[in-house]
């Protein structure tokens, strides 16, 4: 049995990783942030070759957008130089790595689904961390893995956005007001952490390397999303769309950030499900 280290494993995805990968009969390893900070090197170094994981999956990263912006040097801490120094350790060590990545890697000029081979140009300190983090890792050890994922929502609390993803926020929002005011120029493709999670063990069995795009098929705006989460669960409230402009934004986000599960496909890996088929399965879990 593989015994895989999983870094984050408490948070949204990780803890799904974690169910789904302890189904399959691996060995799991899940410390904490705090027993594993992975911007101590030394600690790190000791952990990892004392347990001696054939595959680690980092999940951990500084994903608060606007924090990014205030916090530069933290954001590469986390988001690039730690994950580079596990990739070359992980190539010393002959050990797998996988990473998770983010949509916000692209600039949505684009404006039809991203492939994997596109070349990213990050419009925020989050993408552009995130960017030179894959870009690092892949350069130290040609067998890491890059998957990018993007609007993630799990049963499990995301622990970077203060336990509530955007369909929790929207049910909130909708049961203490009459208006829901939501963004209609952000194009994504939500993705349930489970879909992710539930795939992984296909992939960590082909072996892939590089870069795998990792979502749900389709695409739909902020505001169709949350239209779609209050016509399904028949919660009576209206919602007006805005452009992003409507927010005083602090941060510059991508307008079009869709990706396409293109080496997914061309590795004949099983697909996943339309966004809306995936939300309805979720709001069905979360109501029992
Ligand atoms: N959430 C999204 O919508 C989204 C979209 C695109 C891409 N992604 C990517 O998907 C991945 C997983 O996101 P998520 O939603 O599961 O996030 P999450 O719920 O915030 O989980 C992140 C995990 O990483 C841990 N962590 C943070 N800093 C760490 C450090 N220095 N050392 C060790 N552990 C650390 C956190 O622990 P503590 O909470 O205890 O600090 C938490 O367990 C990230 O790489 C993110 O960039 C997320």
């Amino acid at each position: 049995m593989k015994k895989i280290l999983i870094i984050g494993a408490n948070g949204q995805l990780g803890a799904d990783i974690n169910t789904s990968l302890s189904n399959k009969n691996y060995i799991t390893l899940t410390p904490n942030h705090e027993e594993l900070d992975i911007t101590n090197f030394e600690k790190v170094t000791k952990y990892i070759l004392q347990n001696k994981p054939e595959i680690i999956i980092n999940t951990a990263a500084y994903h608060q957008v606007d924090k990014c912006e205030e916090f530069p040097l933290l954001a590469t801490l986390i988001n690039n130089n730690a994950p580079t120094f596990i990739s070359k350790l992980c190539k010393e060590i002959n050990c797998k790595l996988i990473h998770f990545s983010t949509d916000y890697v692209f600039d949505g000029a684009k404006g039809k689904p991203y492939l994997e081979t596109d070349l990213p140009n990050p419009l925020n300190v989050y993408g552009k961390t995130k960017y030179e983090g894959e870009k690092e890792i892949l350069k130290a050890n040609g067998n890491a893995l890059i998957i990018r994922v993007s609007a993630l929502y799990g049963v499990n609390p995301c622990r970077a956005k203060n336990g509530l993803n955007f369909i929790q926020l929207m049910l909130k929002l909708a049961s203490e007001r009459d208006e829901l005011t939501v963004v209609g120029d952000e194009y994504v493709s939500p993705t349930a952490t489970y879909d992710i999670a539930n795939i992984l063990p296909e992939i960590i069995k082909k072996d892939l390397s590089g870069i795998v795009h990792l979502t749900s098929e389709g695409s739909c705006s902020w505001y169709e999303f949350a239209k779609e989460i209050m016509d399904y669960t028949d919660t009576n409230v209206k919602i007006k769309q805005v452009a992003s402009s409507h927010f005083p934004a602090k941060t510059t986000r991508p307008k079009y950030s869709v990706l396409e599960n293109q080496s997914l496909k061309n590795n004949g890996i099983q697909s996943m499900p339309h966004w809306r088929n995936a939300l309805h399965i979720y709001l069905n879990t979360i109501k029992k």
